[in-house]
């Protein structure tokens, strides 16, 4: 059948509405996007600074640090390299049998295996020695790591996890810290791994194995670290709102530095060398803060949120979710959900500017 007239006229019409149709469609596409991502690009805009937390690559396990994780580590490859050897084995067989043994037309039926003893006592027996040597080398890993330090005296730490930070006691030396984990490179340690509330996972990819921390449970980890270094490490395990923002700093250093750091621990507070510090002081001290936050040589005993005594000295403020900077405390004080969504400590918004310099001056003297 010819086309008439009226269908070209048609044809027309229809293809210039199709494109009005594109059009449409490509700036509501694009309107759409732009309202989809304005929260996202809104939020980045107000993206509060971070201090430098780099805990290693995605595979950090498999660039062992200490003895312990190049244990586990060898394990992981002992068991790629037998899981390898099986695949290659079960694969090669089955593309071999499809293209040598397949049927063709007029083939009779092939020799059926079914209650071979033979044949079954073998396929049995074969994975069966794969898993015990399997289980051999982990059984052997796990042994390993977990036995306590043959040392008579390890060092003991515990690390605490709260809602959302980690607090470090050594109570064998009197230090408690939080977020900042300071190490003898070449001693024993024993971590007794707990919680204050939720269960969380303490791990320094690199050093140790991850492990749990429950509300009243005393988890072992032990670790002896060669050489001196710096490791990053978190919780790993979803802990509520704020649990993106717990992360900590291990500092592992030669025996001298490390008895040096406890030594300056041990010491109580500095006072205010400046009238902005001595300011921040005295507002410190006459507000709450004292009710959570204990600082050592003060009247502030509080023990719900970190030990302040030394907190300009530490690596980062509200574990890891600012920079130590003046800037930053300032920030934090006024309102903490800036930098950590759901912190528990409440926004002080009634301090004037002048009040959050004093503060933060105060704070940040506390080397
Ligand atoms: Cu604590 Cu996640």
């Amino acid at each position: 059948m010819r086309w008439t007239g009226q269908d070209s006229a048609s044809r027309t019409t229809g293809a210039r509405s199709s494109l009005r149709n594109r059009r449409i469609l490509l700036g509501g596409g694009v309107l759409g996007l732009l309202l989809a991502l304005a929260p996202s690009l809104a939020l980045a805009a107000g993206n509060p600074p971070r201090p430098d937390w780099n805990p290693g690559a995605p595979w950090a396990p498999l660039t062992p640090a200490s003895p312990e994780m190049l244990e586990i580590s060898n394990l992981f490859w002992v068991m790629l390299v037998l899981s390898a050897i099986v695949f290659v084995i079960v694969a090669g067989a089955i593309g071999f049998s499809v293209f040598r043994f397949t049927a063709k037309p007029g083939q009779p039926e092939p020799t059926q295996v079914f209650g071979n003893r033979t044949v079954e006592v073998t396929w049995t027996l074969i994975p069966f020695v794969v898993l015990i040597v399997a289980f051999g080398f982990t059984v052997h890993s796990i042994h390993d790591i977990n036995t306590p330090p043959k040392a008579s005296h390890p060092l003991n730490i515990i690390a605490m996890g709260h809602q959302w930070w980690w607090e470090f006691d050594y109570p064998t030396l009197g230090v408690t810290t939080a977020n900042e984990l300071h190490i003898p490179a070449g001693r024993e340690i024993h971590f007794h791994v707990e919680s204050a509330d939720v269960i969380h996972s303490f791990w320094i990819p690199r050093l140790q194995r991850q492990i749990d921390a429950n509300p009243g449970q005393d988890n072992a980890v032990f670790v002896q670290m060669p050489r001196p270094g710096v490791y990053d490490g978190a919780c790993y395990e979803y802990c509520g709102t704020g649990h993106a923002w717990m992360k900590f700093r291990t500092i592992v250093q030669p025996q001298a530095a490390f008895n040096a750091w406890v030594k300056h621990q041990l010491q109580p507070a500095a006072t205010p060398k400046t009238a902005l510090a001595a300011l921040g002081k005295k507002l410190f001290l006459g507000n709450t803060c004292v009710q959570c936050h204990a600082i050592s040589g003060t009247s502030a005993g509080g023990t719900v949120g970190p030990n302040l005594t030394h907190v300009g000295s530490r690596w980062a403020i509200a574990a890891g979710a600012g920079p130590m900077t003046k800037q930053a405390l300032m920030d934090w004080i006024h309102d903490p959900n800036y930098f950590k969504p759901g912190a528990l400590m409440p926004p002080f918004p009634l301090f004037s500017q002048k009040d959050l310099q004093a503060l933060a001056a105060y704070l940040y003297s506390l080397k």
